[in-house]
């Protein structure tokens, strides 16, 4: 097997790689040398990250010859804020960063789409590389260039398209994550099969096991597959005015769980995308759009790798269908006051509409809250 292999986001001046395979990290060095402009480079990472990957980074790239600082961050949710922010413009600015400079995003979502966010607006833009360390962050959140950070009226709602210059995704890595976090990733694969590709849904019913036992063959396809479906959207319509939006399938009720969870760990945000995407098929079930047995094979699938479909799995929130439809009002993709769903005519089959109504959407929510 060859050691990596490329996925190329098209995007005209901003095109750029996505290296998927294993060892991707011992070897970043010979990678991002011939991206940077200056020897040296601040990589941006976390607690929890560092002590299991921040060394084999650094090493590397001394190795290529680049001088490397890192500045390490607090894991989790709560760390993309403007504090946050603040505290990091500022440590990057004290660090001598210069318009030529490159940053390196070294974590899952959330440091990939705070340092991308603070690449974008530092001296009106700098280079950076994603190297993303969770399944989600592999095969979402680093490619595509949506950076952002949290406001106190909802999630990603402060951020700016910033397209990285490279995406490393080293599938050994994963063996270190916790489970739960890999399953919550693996939300977002499946998100690509239930979209537009019916054959990688049916692909994963057979390896999503694998996948979750550990097998890096088969780990290493989905995060290629996923990459792939994300690079061709990306590429048609990089700043969401269409197509785009498809991926956000389980997002507009993933969000609202999340925002009603206190976007504590009670639930993670591929959880809510898992509950969200079960949600999105009973409601176009609902309104006579899709069989109800595409939506039941859905459920079978999640059941089958562990993936909750359902908030009874999710103890510790008051699942208020009212407070939570309040939450969805608040969305960024709300338009003229009315909410966008991403629906589905089958497996495979996504599509974006407004319009909804509200006994629909209450009745969905109804449905998934335990009695
Ligand atoms: N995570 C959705 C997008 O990148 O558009």
């Amino acid at each position: 097997m060859s050691p990596h292999e490329t996925v190329h986001v098209a995007l005209g001046a901003r095109s750029y790689d996505v290296l998927v395979g294993e060892d991707l990290l011992a070897t970043a060095g010979d990678h991002i040398a011939p991206l940077m402009q200056l020897d040296r480079t601040i990589v941006v990472t976390d607690e929890n990250v560092a002590p299991r990957h921040l060394e084999t980074l650094q090493r590397s790239l001394s190795d290529a010859g680049i001088a490397s600082d890192a500045i390490v961050l607090p894991p989790g949710d709560g760390t993309k804020n403007f504090t946050q922010l603040h505290g990091l413009i500022d440590r990057l600015l004290s660090c001598r960063i210069e318009r030529a400079s490159t940053l390196i995003a070294l974590g899952g979502g959330v440091i990939g789409d705070l340092a991308g966010f603070a690449a974008a607006i530092i001296l009106r833009g700098i280079d950076y590389i994603q190297i993303p360390t969770t399944l989600l962050a592999q095969v979402d959140s680093s490619v595509g260039g949506k950076t952002a950070i949290n406001a106190a009226q909802g999630k990603n709602l402060i951020g700016a398209f910033h397209q990285p210059r490279l995406v490393l995704a080293d599938i050994g890595v994963l063996d270190t994550l916790p489970g739960r976090e890999l399953l919550a990733g693996y939300a977002e694969v499946v998100k690509y099969g239930l979209i537009d590709d019916p054959d990688f849904f049916a692909w994963l019913e057979e390896h999503g096991p694998a996948i979750h036992d550990g097998d890096r063959s088969a780990r290493r396809k989905a995060v290629v597959w996923s990459c792939r479906s994300k690079a061709n959207i990306v590429s048609a319509d990089e700043r969401e005015a269409g197509q785009r939006a498809l991926l956000n399938l389980g997002h507009t009720f993933g969000h609202a769980l999340e925002a009603q969870a206190g976007y504590s760990d009670n639930l993670l945000h591929g959880e809510g995308v898992a509950i969200g995407m079960a949600m999105a098929f009973d409601l176009s079930v609902r309104m006579g759009l899709c069989p109800a047995e595409d939506a039941a094979r859905v459920r079978r699938h999640f059941a089958a790798v562990g993936l909750p479909a359902g908030l009874d799995a999710v103890q510790g929130t008051d699942w208020n269908p009212r407070a939570l439809l309040a939450h969805m009002g608040r969305d960024k993709k709300v338009r003229d006051g009315q909410m966008t769903f991403i629906l589905v005519r089958g497996i495979g089959q996504a599509f974006s509409c407004r319009d909804v109504a509200t006994r629909d959407i209450l009745a969905t929510l109804e449905n998934f809250v335990p009695s």
